[in-house]
């Protein structure tokens, strides 16, 4: 009999994350502190982070174990099954293997919560009472709340106002584990105050709600600041999933040819592929496809540059693929994948074309997910749908290859999109190059 599901037992769950840093034979461009114009120091992130996440951050270490207290909470739903998507390979008349680890397994659905619980975990072992965070379509947001709710930590969430009125059920959960949410940009802060001056229906941006989290950070007591996506440390607790993944293939008899993940700040695309970057130094052959948006198409239309992560100009200088911190992408229903920027060491692996990018419209992306949603049942995130859409796309040009994709969240809060999508009232954004490029021409001068 063929499997459905490849499961490891829950002794399976990794004793530590993989930091491939150490590993790469280049050097990575390191964060530059906008004000000295040199690269950052440990004590620069002080204010905002606990030391145990800064240690992380900048850690040259190729192993970093994981707390018994982080592996305890990670067993409520870790390993993750992979599955093989065998209804969706009889539906595309393929004889191509496709394979998608299921993220959307753990409490808030998404592949978020590796990391909320890990940065929850380290700021309350520094005595932080409070954590403060932005979310674009809410897994985020939902992610953290979860983890605060678990280690008994307060948490104020600003949700990008487009997601904050398309998906109010994410803003439920996060209601429901204790955060209070707020609507991004908002009156609270200075940086909202700001970009509401300049446009009072502004509908909100990733780079926005950043700027407004880091401000509440830095302003107010015993509060520290998180990030759900982009910066090493967050990468590296993601890798949990490549671990497993390995592990699973392996059972499986399988070797991959292609890896394929959806790209936002580009987490779940680490998590999945970092710990298979030496696979393909050795084997040209595995391809691994980061996919984006063409609403927001940083690593395919972007530049290679430094640049802030936020859009009020308040973090460090990071070197990646960037549109520019003041470009606001389209609304589109992919809200987690509305960054202008993406984490450093994916861009640099996609610089030295060790991974290659696509980018796909909204239309298209939402046409894949119901063919997935009809054939395997699971309804994906909008942002999953756009790596549904590369492996069906791939999955038809090739016969007998063997594909893995990371299902990094499910849909079921994403209903109003599908029902806008269903009843004709979803359009493509296509790139604006002209809003690129004035955004691109306020790139911060090194
Ligand atoms: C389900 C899902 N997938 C992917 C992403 C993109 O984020 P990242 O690139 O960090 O994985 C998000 C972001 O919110 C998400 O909610």
């Amino acid at each position: 009999m063929e499997d459905f599901k490849i499961l490891l037992g829950e002794k399976e769950i990794p004793q530590s994350w993989y930091n491939l840093i150490p590993e790469l034979s280049f050097r990575l461009p390191p964060p530059i502190n906008p004000g000295t114009k040199k690269p950052l120091a440990k004590n620069d992130l002080r204010a905002i982070f606990p030391g145990g996440l800064i240690e992380q951050e900048m850690s040259s270490a190729k192993w970093i174990a994981i707390p018994t207290e982080v592996r305890d909470i990670y067993r409520l739903w870790r390993p993750t099954p992979l599955r093989r998507a065998r209804r969706l390979e009889k539906y595309l008349k393929t004889r191509t293997r496709i394979y998608y680890k299921d993220e959307s397994a753990s409490p808030t659905g998404s592949h978020k919560t590796n990391t909320a619980i890990a940065q929850a975990y380290y700021n309350k072992k520094e005595g932080v009472k409070r954590l403060v965070t932005e979310t674009g379509a809410g897994q985020w947001g939902a992610a953290l709340s979860f983890a605060c709710n678990i280690f008994s930590m307060k948490c104020r969430v600003y949700m990008v106002r487009v997601s904050f009125h398309q998906k109010p059920f994410r803003k439920s959960l996060m209601q429901i584990w204790g955060s209070e949410v707020v609507a991004s940009p908002s009156g609270l802060t200075a940086s909202g105050r700001d970009v509401l001056k300049k446009d009072p229906n502004c509908q909100g941006s990733l780079g926005i709600a950043i700027s407004e989290a880091v401000e509440d950070a830095a302003k107010n007591k015993h509060t520290h600041y998180c990030l759900g996506s982009v910066l090493n440390h967050v990468l590296l607790h993601q890798t949990v999933i490549g671990l497993e993944v390995k592990k699973q293939l392996k059972l499986a008899g399988e070797k991959p040819d292609y890896l394929i993940a959806c790209v936002g700040g580009g987490s779940n695309f680490g998590g999945l592929v970092l710990p298979f970057v030496k696979d393909k130094l050795k084997n040209k052959n595995l391809r691994i496809i980061a996919v984006e948006p063409t609403a927001c198409p940083s690593l395919t239309r972007g530049l290679y540059e430094y640049d802030f992560g936020d859009t009020e100009a308040l973090t460090p200088l990071l070197k990646m693929f960037t549109l520019g911190h003041n470009f606001i992408p389209a609304g589109i229903h992919a809200g987690g994948l509305r960054y202008h920027g993406c984490s450093p060491l994916v861009s640099a692996l996609h610089k030295h074309n060790i991974i290659e990018a696509v980018a796909y419209p909204q239309l298209a992306v939402f046409q894949a997910a119901l063919v997935f949603a009809r054939t395997e049942g699971i309804i994906p995130a909008p942002e999953t749908a756009h790596a549904i859409k590369s492996v069906i796309d791939i999955a038809r040009r090739n016969q007998s290859k063997c594909l893995v994709f990371n299902f990094s969240g499910h849909g079921l809060l994403d209903l109003a999109s599908y029902d806008k999508f269903l009843q004709g009232q979803l359009k493509n954004y296509a790139h604006p190059l002209h809003e690129i490029k004035r955004a691109l021409k306020d790139l911060p001068k090194i």
